[in-house]
């Protein structure tokens, strides 16, 4: 489906051809009509076309039954784009102290990379693996408390479900994460890339919006950007660049200041806001493609569902190694318990044993590497987004 509309929208004449169902089509003028001169090849506003911003705060609506403004839907190139646009908020120095932002630890690099680059401060809480790698609010606590000595701590970002421990967030540890971030005057950032991919029985995605909503006062007016990004969830379109960011009860200062600080860039890739289009305004029931894109979506979730289990499963299947549940997201993060004949030969070679076994995989699996198999043995966190069981 969103190749069609992608495809209708870069070439219009398509528009007449039989072979293109019609609800594709009505959406391809949608999008073109939003376009300045009817065409994707034209720059957009910078935070991005306007009737793609409304079909993404009517998605939102749809997902959490409280209402989303599509003044406050910034489109970004990639959820990565949203996040180093907002984290870009948190740069400013007072008297020399360095901002602080929490991060989970493990945690996708974009978070770290972005707050070195930015010179902010990087408090790290780390997540809990004998309980599924869950949100300890004690541990939240005292990562606070010993930065707070350095730092001025600002943010704290929450990546749900997470990458890359595959854990999905209870609703009370959200009520308990925004109660948190309201005492201590955070601003927080939700990454729900991942929204879509939630696997294990039991287990819910509660958005944080949805969430301080239904608190009601005060926390319903706490700051938020949470982001989505077409790079996941059933559609796995990362190379075209998609993503939004919400951003929710901003200082109208700020928010003018963030939107004259992206204005620098132009526009995000016009193409990727036409397939986040398609993320967030899919067929519904009647449409045409309605039958087809169902089973597509059910196919690709169920597959992913198969592959976080079975990834598990042989994980913990061999000797020295073990790993929680996928409960969401793309990732397993084993733990490995080297052998001590390991551990020796990491000694003699003057390195730690981690590093010793991240290099040996990464110099006897590299052609394992190059061909299907994505084994980010640095981290020792395992995708299985584009690992295709077929053909394991
Ligand atoms: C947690 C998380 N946030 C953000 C991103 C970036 O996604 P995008 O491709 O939309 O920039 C990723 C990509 O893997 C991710 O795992």
């Amino acid at each position: 489906m969103d190749y069609e509309v992608v495809s209708l929208c870069l070439m219009p004449s398509l528009l007449d051809d039989d072979t293109f169902p019609e609800d594709a089509k009505q959406r391809a003028r949608g999008i073109l009509a939003g376009c300045r001169g009817g065409s994707l090849g034209a720059y957009s506003d910078s935070p991005g076309i306007e009737i793609i911003r409304r079909h993404v705060a009517e998605y939102i609506e749809r997902r959490d039954g409280h209402p989303s403004s599509w003044e406050n839907i910034v489109l970004c190139a990639g959820a990565s784009e949203g996040i180093r646009g907002t984290m870009k908020m948190m740069i400013q120095h007072d008297n020399g102290i360095k901002p602080g932002v929490m991060i989970p630890i493990p945690q996708y690099p974009l978070y770290s990379a972005t707050i070195a680059e930015f010179n902010l401060h990087q408090i790290g809480y780390y997540l809990d693996e004998s309980t599924n790698w869950g949100l300890d609010m004690a541990e939240l606590e005292r990562a606070y408390n010993e930065a707070k000595e350095v730092c001025l701590p600002k943010a704290l970002v929450v990546i749900n479900p997470g990458n890359p421990t595959g854990n999905v967030l209870p609703r009370e540890n959200i009520e308990a994460v925004i109660k948190f971030a309201h005492e201590r005057n955070l601003f927080l950032f939700a990454d729900e890339v991942y929204q879509d991919n939630v696997y294990a029985d039991g287990c819910k995605f509660h958005s944080f919006k949805k969430v301080l909503m239904e608190l009601g006062e005060p926390y319903c007016h706490m700051e938020l950007a949470s982001f989505m990004s077409c790079s996941k969830g059933y559609m796995g379109e990362c190379g075209l660049r998609g993503g939004y960011a919400e951003l929710i009860n901003l200082d109208p200062q700020v928010k003018a200041m963030y939107l004259k600080s992206i204005s620098a860039k132009l526009c995000p890739t016009t193409l990727g806001q036409a397939v986040m289009d398609c993320v967030v305004n899919p067929p519904c029931e009647g449409d045409v493609s309605y039958e087809q894109f169902m089973s597509e979506k059910k196919a690709v979730l169920s597959s992913l569902a198969q592959r976080a289990k079975m990834v598990v499963e042989t994980f913990n299947s061999v000797p020295g190694m073990s790993c929680n549940i996928v409960q969401g997201a793309m990732y397993a993060f084993p733990q490995i318990q080297l052998p001590p004949k390991a551990i020796e030969a990491a000694k003699a070679v003057g390195q730690a044993p981690d590093v010793f076994y991240a290099f040996q995989l990464l110099e006897k699996h590299w052609h394992m590497h190059c061909s299907r198999h994505r084994v980010w043995a640095a981290s020792w966190n395992i995708s299985f987004q584009n690992h295709n069981p077929a053909t394991a």
